[in-house]
């Protein structure tokens, strides 16, 4: 397909604003690195101490000795991250590689919700850009590292690295047969069955989200929980109800619900705090607004706009029917 342009050889707005949001990231990295954003000594959220306290850093769970890589053997303690502008970089890089999975994902639903049929032509540039971002992270912790062995052999030995790699190795499958040659080749049906590995390989990569979080899991929650609705529509469409507004809305207060279990679950399973306490804050709103409310206000978000997109401009079939 040509760059950044339709079949027919006009400039695609689309293309254009894909390339856009995957350069976005990058441009940022750019700006934080030259504005010395990564030298930091003590960045917050890396490693304070505060954040290896004793029972929450459990083995297997992401816990002490995350940045035990270090050249010269500098454990992760305060100032050894906060030092240490890669292991930033392979944070700042990571959050960015989970958001552009999530936009790609998301461009199926957009097209039918918003009935905008040329967001299609979005999602190579989408994928391969988060595609990118890990191959970045991927490279970076190597750098990091700075020998093959000993990266080798902490993939082998600490589980959330391994579960990271596994899906590492689907994403590069996913890239390397996403140009049109290789559908051609694979033919469409084996092609899609290969693509449906986007959805493990995500879950793979927000498990290696929490798993390396020390303390506070927020973000991978709030990924999490968007991940389920974006799943969650999938299932409603496969059986013909992906779209109106009461399905639309109890797809948001379920994947709103299901978001604050996960979170309960998580921090029961690694820390042992009562999930009910935790169930329990997600109706405080004193410090902050908690992911189930930010995914449930999306779902709703998402309800509203569609409902008046598709009446301004019905799908084909509604039309069809109207008529
Ligand atoms: C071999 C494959 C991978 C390796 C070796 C790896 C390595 C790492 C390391 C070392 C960290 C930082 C841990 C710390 O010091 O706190 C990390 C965090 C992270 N990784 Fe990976 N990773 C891999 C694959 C992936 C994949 C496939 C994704 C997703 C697309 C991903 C997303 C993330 C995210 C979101 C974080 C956390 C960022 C944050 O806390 O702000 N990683 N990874």
């Amino acid at each position: 397909m040509p760059f950044l342009r339709e079949n027919s050889g006009k400039l695609s707005p689309e293309k254009i604003g894909a390339l856009l949001v995957v350069l976005f990231p990058l441009g940022l990295l750019l700006a934080q690195a030259l504005g010395g954003g990564f030298a930091a000594p003590d960045a917050p959220g890396l490693g304070g101490p505060g954040l290896d306290a004793p029972g929450l850093g459990a083995p297997g769970l992401g816990g002490p000795g995350l940045g035990g890589s270090a050249p010269g053997g500098a454990l992760g303690g305060e100032a050894a991250l906060g030092a240490r502008p890669l292991i930033q970089i392979i944070l700042f890089v990571g959050d960015w590689a989970v958001r552009l999975l999530l936009v790609s994902l998301a461009v199926t639903p957009a097209r039918r919700l918003f009935n905008w049929p040329k967001l299609l032509l979005t999602r190579r540039t989408l994928g391969l850009g988060a595609a990118f971002l890990i191959g970045v992270h991927f490279a970076v912790y190597l750098v990091d590292t700075g020998n093959l062995a000993t990266a080798a052999s902490e993939i082998v030995l600490r589980i959330y690295l391994t579960i990271g790699f596994v899906a590492l190795l689907a994403f590069a499958a996913l890239s390397a047969t996403s140009w049109d040659g290789a559908i051609r080749r694979l033919g469409g049906p084996r092609w899609n069955l290969l693509h449906q590995l986007v959805y493990p390989a995500t879950a793979l990569a927000l498990l290696h989200f929490f798993m390396q979080q020390k303390l506070d899991v927020t973000q991978p929650v709030l990924m999490t929980g968007l991940f389920v609705w974006l799943m969650g529509w999938r299932v409603m469409q496969h059986y013909g109800r992906g779209t109106g507004f009461l399905n639309l809305s109890a797809l948001a207060a379920a994947s709103g619900v299901l978001t604050a279990l996960i979170e309960a679950g998580w921090y029961a399973a690694a820390t042992g705090i009562d999930p009910g306490r935790v169930l329990a804050a997600n109706l405080s709103f004193t410090y902050a607004i908690s992911p189930s409310w930010w995914v449930a206000g999306a779902g709703i978000g998402v309800a509203v706009v569609s409902e008046i997109v598709l009446r301004l401009r019905p799908l084909p079939a509604r039309r069809a029917a109207r008529a």
